[in-house]
């Protein structure tokens, strides 16, 4: 465990303050970290693997060679063995291997790692996916797809053929929330990359943004275009990546990474491998809620939206996966976002801190009201009156819909959050409301006619103090107007 509060010369206030924090935010969600004991390593027949495939795959040996796991006599059948019964064991130049290595076998070394990983928003990323939108990629493309892109994001779940082979059109995965052979959850290489497992590497914003650029998760522009991306371009050299300890504010201090943010230590507050831990907020949807960050007994964990009563200490309640679980503990919005702040407070002061995330607060606020709302009425009431089919995206308005909150209504909240106008208003809300207002709208009335689409306007957007501007306009220029609020609206 680490972020020690020593080595400066803080305030009491502002101890006292770290301490509450990091008991109240982290004390139920780390646990202790194994000892490392070599006695559980350096098997003895796995020298002949290194022989071996020095020959038949020297990068991959090379990688291996210059890393912590070598240095610590951690070999390759350390990692690869397996048992006779494993599903995916196979008999392997005299040894029983599997190629998959899961984070459940790397728990049997890093098992306060694998806990955090196990229990966090990115081990859920399948099942997620399974859930929400399964037609989406069926239908505008096809399987072969999902392979090739979805699941190398979000995970795929590994088949095994008879032989212990994997079967191609699931493996090779290194999604984040890839469901394993043996029921774990997620892959250790997507941030560490085999077979350095190098924490540097990690460390840096490369390792999150093959997942996380594009319009659902534009983070990789965000933060490019950001002051911290180009404060990190300009100061690499001054980060301390290599550093045992990686403190911000006490191992470097030239630029924020998206790892210091999301799961870095900072005085007062501990690394952790759950990376929704400091969000207070669910950004992507139509409509965004402020969640609460549940515990669960065993370690699991699961947003659940502010509007929900807070589960209380010891009661009942399901996990996303539908099972239930016991309430170990509950982390307020509030309290999440203050070890967020935690953060900033390293390089910046407190009011800046909190001017900022008034202003990121107010984008995501309006945005809710004044399209992401609305919006979501109309659609639902269309869905009731059938005026739509049931079946997602096979209607203009869907995609319209879609792009609306899914992608321009996505890229300005993540850019409000993480500081980059560019995002937050040309490709952001400067899209949405061409959208709404151009597209969306029109698209309303025209699938649900005249007559019930302005209803639903009127209901829904006219009478809307955000939207009264358009009112006035097309008052003093019918001509002109997008066609809202009229007739009757005075
Ligand atoms: C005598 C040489 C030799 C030895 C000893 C050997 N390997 Fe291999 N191994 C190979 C070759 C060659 C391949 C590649 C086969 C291929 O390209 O399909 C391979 C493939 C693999 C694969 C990939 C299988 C897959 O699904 O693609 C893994 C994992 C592996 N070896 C691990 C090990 C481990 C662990 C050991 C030690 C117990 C070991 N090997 C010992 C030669 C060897
Ligand atoms: C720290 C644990 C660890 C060690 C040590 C390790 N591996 Fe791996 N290896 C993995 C992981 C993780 C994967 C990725 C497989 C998966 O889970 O999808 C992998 C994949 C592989 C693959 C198949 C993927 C590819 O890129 O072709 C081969 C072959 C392989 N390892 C060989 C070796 C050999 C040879 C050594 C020793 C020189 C070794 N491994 C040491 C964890 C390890
Ligand atoms: C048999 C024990 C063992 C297994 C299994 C194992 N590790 Fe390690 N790991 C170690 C030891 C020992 C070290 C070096 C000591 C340390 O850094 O704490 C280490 C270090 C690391 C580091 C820090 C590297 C750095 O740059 O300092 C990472 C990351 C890591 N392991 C990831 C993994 C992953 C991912 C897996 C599974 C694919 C895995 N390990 C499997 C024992 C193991
Ligand atoms: C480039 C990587 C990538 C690809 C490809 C990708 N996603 Fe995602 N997806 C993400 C990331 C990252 C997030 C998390 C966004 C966030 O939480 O801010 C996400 C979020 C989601 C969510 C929301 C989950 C939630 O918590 O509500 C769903 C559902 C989803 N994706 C489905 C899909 C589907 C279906 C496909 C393929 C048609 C797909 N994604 C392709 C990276 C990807
Ligand atoms: C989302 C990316 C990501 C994933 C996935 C991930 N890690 Fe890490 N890991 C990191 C980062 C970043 C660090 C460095 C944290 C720091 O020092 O600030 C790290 C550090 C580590 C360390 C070194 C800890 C120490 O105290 O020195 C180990 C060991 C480790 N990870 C193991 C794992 C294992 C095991 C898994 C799979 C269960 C895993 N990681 C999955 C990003 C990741
Ligand atoms: C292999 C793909 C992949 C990599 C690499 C990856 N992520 Fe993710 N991440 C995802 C997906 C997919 C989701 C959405 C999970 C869901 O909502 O179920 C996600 C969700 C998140 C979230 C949202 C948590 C919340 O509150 O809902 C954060 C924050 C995050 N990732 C940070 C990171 C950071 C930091 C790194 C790099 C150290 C990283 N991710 C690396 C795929 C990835
Ligand atoms: C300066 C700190 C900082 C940096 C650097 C940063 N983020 Fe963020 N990130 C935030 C804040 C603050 C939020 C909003 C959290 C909330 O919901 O309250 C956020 C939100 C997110 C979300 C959406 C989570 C949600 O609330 O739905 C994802 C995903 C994410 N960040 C990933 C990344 C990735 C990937 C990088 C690097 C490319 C990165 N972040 C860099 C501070 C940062
Ligand atoms: C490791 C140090 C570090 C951390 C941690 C950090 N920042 Fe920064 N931040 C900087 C640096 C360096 C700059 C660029 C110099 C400047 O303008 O202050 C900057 C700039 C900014 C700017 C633009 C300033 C302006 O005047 O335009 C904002 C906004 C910002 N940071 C917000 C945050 C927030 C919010 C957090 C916490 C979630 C945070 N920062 C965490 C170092 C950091």
């Amino acid at each position: 465990m680490k972020g020690s509060i020593c080595g400066r010369g803080y305030g009491l206030v502002r101890v006292i303050s770290a301490v509450i924090i990091l008991l109240a935010i982290s004390a139920p969600v780390f646990s202790a970290k194994v000892t490392l004991s070599p006695d559980n390593w350096g098997l003895e027949e796995g020298r002949a693997c290194i022989d071996c495939h020095e020959k038949s795959s020297p990068g991959l040996t090379h990688q291996w060679r210059e890393s912590a796991h070598a240095d610590a006599n951690v070999n390759c059948l350390d990692c690869h063995h397996a048992d006779a019964v494993d599903d995916d064991a196979m008999e392997h130049e005299g040894s029983i291997i599997a190629t998959i290595v899961s984070p459940r076998d790397c728990a049997r070394c890093h098992e306060a790692e694998y806990r955090e990983s196990e229990g966090s928003v990115h081990s859920k990323a399948l099942v997620k996916l399974e859930k929400k939108f399964p037609n989406l990629n069926d239908r505008v493309f096809g399987e072969e797809m999902t392979a090739a892109g979805c699941t190398q994001c979000h995970g795929s779940k590994i088949r095994v053929k008879g032989d212990g082979t994997l079967d191609p059109d699931t493996w090779p995965n290194s999604g984040i929330g890839r469901i394993n052979p043996d029921g774990s959850r997620g892959s250790c290489s997507a941030c560490h990359g085999r077979h350095g497992f190098s924490k540097a590497q990690a460390r840096t914003p490369a390792a999150c943004i093959r997942c996380h650029s594009g319009p659902e998760s534009p983070d990789g522009e965000v933060y490019n275009s950001s002051q911290h991306g180009i404060m990190y371009s300009a100061h690499r050299d001054k980060m301390n990546l290599d550093s045992d300890e990686w403190v911000t504010g006490k191992d470097y201090s030239a630029a924020p990474t998206c790892v210091t943010c999301h799961m870095g230590a900072a005085p007062g507050l501990n690394a952790t491998h759950d990376v929704g831990m400091r969000d207070a907020w669910r950004l992507n949807g139509p409509v965004s809620e402020k969640q609460y960050l549940v515990i669960f007994q065993d370690g699991d964990r699961r947003d659940l939206p502010a509007s929900h009563a807070a589960p209380r200490r010891g009661t009942q309640l399901s996990r996303l996966d539908g099972s239930v679980g016991k309430v170990k503990a509950v982390a307020t919005p509030g309290r999440r976002r203050k070890a967020m702040r935690r953060v900033c407070l390293e390089c910046h002061s407190k009011g800046f801190a909190k001017g900022f995330m008034r202003q990121f607060d107010t984008v995501v606020k309006r945005y809710n009201e004044k399209y992401g709302k609305p919006a979501q009425a109309i659609m639902n009431a269309l869905y009731e009156k059938k005026v739509l089919s049931p079946a997602p995206f096979d209607e203009p308005l869907e995609f319209s819909y879609w792009r609306l909150w899914h992608d321009e209504g996505t890229r300005a909240r993540h850019g409000a959050a993480m500081g980059s106008p560019n995002s937050t208003w040309w490709e952001g809300m400067h899209l949405v409301a061409q959208n709404f207002y151009g597209t969306f709208l029109p698209l309303v009335r025209k699938t649900a006619g005249e007559e019930l689409g302005n209803a639903l306007i009127d209901q829904f957007v006219s009478g809307q103090d955000h939207h009264s501007w358009l009112r006035k306009s097309t008052q003093s220029n019918p001509g002109l107007g997008y066609g809202i609020g009229i007739p009757g609206d005075e």
